[in-house]
């Protein structure tokens, strides 16, 4: 923070989320299995206001072995303006997890998981929370106390039925200091619509900024979505796969336009595999590519054609060769275009996703 602004503060700085919403954007979703270093430093590289990690076991930092380690939590090198996601469902556990979370994974802030509807952390955390409350405020505060960072909370609307506002209320007199919300119950998992009326009514009624989230699949529905409920910004998950520059159109860049060029967006679908080896450090690139296969397709959903060579790549060569022709106009077109650049839960959430 420069000078003049600390000294025009005089209680104590604002706190990361209130920084960074100062800005226009919208915020990169926490998706286990996909919102890992690369996607993160492709949302951040494109203008999202912050990101969120994947959630991460409390229980596993703190009694499972995990280290500084732990791909789930590590940053990429220079990565800033990531909140780190926690579930579990003990307040001492999850205290232990924020302080070791925080001298591991440099977060910018933390966030609990209380809208995970996987069966497996059912009982230790998620979406179970909000059939009881309480433990998570205890959570919450627990949590507040073991950290000087913004500690901000992820819920649904309720278990089976719209219970929001007041966990909403609950969460904000525990110490959260923003609090987002996927306008589905748990038991909708992702079903039907996600409610925007819903999200609005908690934005209504909390003063602490709330985050919406659910279905934005274009800046223009984002912008319409936040000027309609009142949230303090958006949040996108399933539309930002293989579409990073949908937080380029909402950081207050150009307008409608969203998607640059093809053989841009292979280049970028090129580089994020490269960065998916560099993070994980494979040189053979047969552990880590594989989970990109999902993901590559969805730069080109133009180009069908291309998309069983690149849901069967191993290598970055694998995936250079399937984008080639695409490749090789965005050589031609160089200097006119800028890229700008665990858990079993992740595959469980990841099944429900469609
Ligand atoms: C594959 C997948 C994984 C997810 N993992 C998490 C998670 O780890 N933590 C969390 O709070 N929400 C998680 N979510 C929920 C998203 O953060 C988001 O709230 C939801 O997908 C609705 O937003 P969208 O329609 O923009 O994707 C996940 C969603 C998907 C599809």
């Amino acid at each position: 923070m420069s000078a003049d602004v600390s000294s025009s503060l005089s209680a104590s700085a604002p706190g990361f989320y209130a920084a960074r919403l100062a800005r226009p954007g919208a915020v990169l979703a926490p998706m286990a299995g996909y919102s890992d270093a690369p996607m993160r430093q492709l949302a951040a590289e494109q203008g999202a206001l912050w990101t969120v990690s994947e959630m991460i076991s409390a229980r596993g930092l703190v009694m499972g072995g995990d280290t500084e380690k732990l791909n789930l939590g590590r940053p990429y090198a220079g990565e800033q303006g990531r909140a780190v996601q926690l579930f579990g469902a003990e307040p001492e556990l999850l205290a232990d997890a924020v302080a070791r979370a925080e001298a591991w994974f440099a977060p910018a802030a933390i966030d609990l998981n209380m809208g995970c509807p996987v069966p497996k952390i059912r009982g230790k955390g998620g979406a179970c929370l909000l059939q009881t409350p309480e433990v998570a405020y205890t959570l919450l505060q627990a949590m507040r106390a073991a950290t000087i960072l913004d500690v901000s909370a992820k819920i649904r609307l309720g278990w089976d039925t719209d219970r929001s506002v007041e966990v909403a209320q609950g969460l904000e007199a525990a110490g959260a200091s923003l609090i987002t919300v996927h306008g589905r119950t748990s038991r909708q998992r992702y079903t039907g619509e996600a409610d925007w009326d819903a999200i609005a009514r908690v934005a209504a009624s909390v003063a602490v900024p709330v985050v919406g989230s659910g279905d934005i699949l274009s800046a223009a529905a984002a912008r319409q979505r936040q000027r309609e409920s009142g949230v303090a910004a958006v949040m996108i998950g399933r539309g930002s796969v293989g579409n990073p520059w949908i937080f380029r159109a909402l950081a207050g860049g150009h307008g409608g336009e969203e998607r640059p060029s093809a053989p841009v967006r292979a280049r970028t679908a090129l580089r994020h595999a490269e960065l998916q080896t560099q993070f994980y450090n494979d040189d053979t690139g047969r552990l880590t590519l594989r989970p990109l296969r999902k993901v590559l397709p969805r730069y080109l959903p133009e180009y069908p054609e291309l998309h069983a060579e690149l849901t069967q790549v191993v290598t970055v060569a694998d995936v250079e060769r399937a984008l080639t022709p695409l490749l090789r106009d965005a050589e031609l077109n160089d200097g006119a275009m800028q890229t700008g650049a665990t858990a079993t839960a992740a595959a469980e959430y990841a099944v429900s996703y469609p």
